[in-house]
């Protein structure tokens, strides 16, 4: 899998994607990630990338030519499944799109700034617009942050056990179940006796029983789902 992220802020994501699992992805050559910066593709002569809006009198619009050119140079060189704008009035993530975008090859982020992207670069480029959430960040990198890692961890081969990611919270649309590790007695704080008794089936009935148990209480919408 190849991410191009296109941004104005390169810098933010040496955090994120220089530590753990995605780290470990980019060792293995599961995933290769690429930065690219928006403001190297200007033509302008004093480097801007925003104009202001039409029409409005707050803002300032991300303007077309720097992403159109940088997005046409990375198209001539590969074909992509996706090019992605994250963008708090797109589509909510959720992890059904995670597990379908890890399963593509050439993925593009689009991170935008201040009031947005020029609409027409949505209309012609944009194939997929995603949020992580209902709220307003600064910008799209840390929300392309969150969507890579999301897809990134379960690309086969990533997390060492791969069930570890099956059995995550809404793999099957329910959420994980509590879990303990040793000791198995602290201060009096007791593991649950079950869990303790080798009986792989009354464990397993067990675990399902605790996830049930806490999507009702906390996320019922998820029931609903189904
Ligand atoms: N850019 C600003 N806020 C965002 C959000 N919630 N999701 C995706 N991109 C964003």
């Amino acid at each position: 899998m190849r991410i191009d992220i296109l941004t104005i802020f390169p810098e933010i994501f040496d955090g994120p994607f220089n530590h753990s699992i995605i780290k470990r992805a980019k060792e293995k050559g599961l995933a290769e990630i690429h930065l690219h910066n928006i403001r190297e593709y200007t033509a302008n002569k004093h480097r801007r990338v925003d104009d202001y809006a039409y029409g409005h009198g707050a803002g300032m619009v991300m303007t077309i030519q720097p992403i159109a050119s940088l997005i046409d140079t990375l198209k001539s060189e590969r074909n992509y499944d996706e090019i992605i704008f994250l963008t708090p009035d797109g589509e909510v993530l959720k992890q059904t799109m995670s597990n379908h975008l890890s399963t593509l090859n050439n993925l593009i982020f689009l991170c935008g700034h201040y009031k947005g992207i020029d609409q027409r670069l949505r209309e012609h480029y944009i194939t997929r617009e995603i949020s992580i959430g209902d709220y307003v960040l600064t910008g799209g990198e840390l929300a392309a942050a969150v969507l890579a890692d999301s897809i990134v961890r379960i690309i086969p081969g990533v997390i060492s056990d791969e069930t570890s990611a099956l059995s995550d919270s809404f793999q099957d649309g329910l959420l994980s179940p509590p879990v303990y590790t040793r000791p198995a007695d602290y201060n009096g704080w007791k593991v649950p006796d079950i869990l303790l008794s080798g009986n792989e089936k009354a464990i397993g009935n067990w675990l399902i029983e605790k996830s049930i148990e806490r999507t009702k209480s906390r996320r019922p919408d998820l029931l609903d789902e189904h």
